[in-house]
């Protein structure tokens, strides 16, 4: 008889994401015509960009012509998109060339593929809270996972130590569900730490966009040293609005090389055997996104999602309740009054005032006590949900 992947048996019963879709089912059936204000997942709700829609449009129609319609696409990504990505890195001061541009169909796909280039005996830093992908997908692979918990007291920043040990390590900047950026000067310690180390640096940068702050880095690879040791994977979800027509992008420098083994090529001879690259309608969708209308329109929907989590700073602050985020990122992430738990301040939000957000302990043990709030909601919802936790505990 065959044995199955048995490290599955070492996850959690089931994923957060899931967890949450399924409780506030069940509170739906039990309360039928409750009308809920979405903050859980971080799923945006505008719609594409016009610049991104007409590109689609006259993609489907190039489709419908013998001599535009296009087969499989090159397994890593259409040299038209490739280029447009390295030009949006170049203006950001960041030289690469194409080739060392992945498309993908998406980072969350591409976090969990990216670990075929790593030994199963390698080992994983997770800086908690996380992103619950980043432990689940090594969890399936049986890898040795190191759970570096940050607080309050580090502004969920941590810093590399001597004593750490770890062949993987991810970090997600702006951070998903702290809303923390790392400086310069921090990731430069991060960095300097993987090239000491002979580590790998998985960098999350699927919320770059959301940076405010100029001085933030938006890159890995606006840090010295970095070529040498980083892979960077982004999105369009959030900075676009991609979550349903999915498409993303993976950085890997040429120079990036371990025990003799360049992990650029061996990422070429991973997508030519394991993908016919993303679709060609997707990938003209996602070029529009790196044209100047296009990159004006992504930012005015950027600003709609900016002024919800305005709504709701407002709301914190005025009930004197702790919390980081916001700013530079989508999420706001909450100290849950009270002295309440995670999936009980969950459960007291639904049933009192029908806002659904996610429990910081889907993030790891030290995000016990939090909460996350996603700004992707309408404004309409946001602003109602805002209004609601006010009322909710100014009468407490
Ligand atoms: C989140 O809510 O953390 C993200 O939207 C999940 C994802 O990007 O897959």
């Amino acid at each position: 008889m065959i044995t199955p992947n048995m490290h599955y048996d070492d996850l959690k019963d089931s994923y957060l994401f899931y967890n949450i879709a399924q409780k506030t089912k069940a509170y739906l059936e039990a309360n039928p015509g409750k009308y809920l204000y979405r903050m859980g997942i971080g799923d945006v709700s505008l719609p594409l960009c016009e610049a991104v829609i007409a590109a689609l449009h006259e993609a489907v129609d190039d489709q419908s012509k013998k001599n535009t319609f296009h087969g499989y696409m090159p397994e890593c990504g259409a040299p038209f998109l490739r280029e447009a990505i390295a030009k949006y890195y170049a203006e950001k001061g960041v030289s690469l060339s194409s080739d060392e541009v992945f498309v993908s169909s998406g980072a969350s796909d591409e976090l969990g593929d990216i670990l075929d280039l790593f030994e199963r005996s390698s080992s994983a830093l997770v800086i908690e809270p996380a992103y619950p992908a980043y432990v689940d997908a090594n969890v399936m692979a049986g890898r040795n996972i190191i759970h570096l918990a940050s607080g309050k007291e580090n502004q969920f920043l941590p810093e590399p130590d001597d004593h750490l040990k770890a062949d993987i390590l991810y970090i997600c900047s702006p951070n998903n569900p702290t809303g923390a950026v790392f400086s310069k000067t921090q990731l430069q310690k991060w960095v300097d730490y993987a090239n000491q180390n002979g580590s790998i640096i998985l960098f999350d940068a699927a919320y770059e966009a959301f940076i405010e702050e100029e001085s933030l880095p938006h890159s890995i690879f606006e840090i010295e040293g970095a070529r040498t040791c980083a892979i960077e994977i982004c999105s369009l979800s959030k900075t676009a609005g991609f979550t349903g027509t999915r498409l993303g992008y993976t950085v890997i420098p040429k120079e990036l090389v371990r025990n003799g083994m360049n992990l650029n090529a061996m990422w070429v001879r991973n997508r030519t055997t394991k993908t016919n690259g993303v679709s060609y309608i997707i990938q003209k969708g996602g070029a529009a996104v790196f044209t100047p209308e296009g990159q004006k329109q992504v930012k005015q929907n950027i600003q709609i999602y900016k002024n919800n989590a305005k709504m709701l700073m407002e709301a914190l602050d005025q009930l004197g309740i702790w919390y980081c985020g916001g700013k530079n990122a989508p999420y706001i992430w909450m100290k849950c009054p009270g002295g309440m738990g995670s999936w009980e301040f969950f459960d007291y939000l639904l049933n009192e005032i029908q806002v659904v957000g996610t429990p910081g302990e889907g993030f790891g043990a030290c995000g016990e006590g939090y909460f996350r709030f996603s700004t992707f909601g309408s404004p309409e919802d946001t602003k109602e949900a805002a209004r609601c936790l006010v009322q909710l505990f100014k009468k407490q």
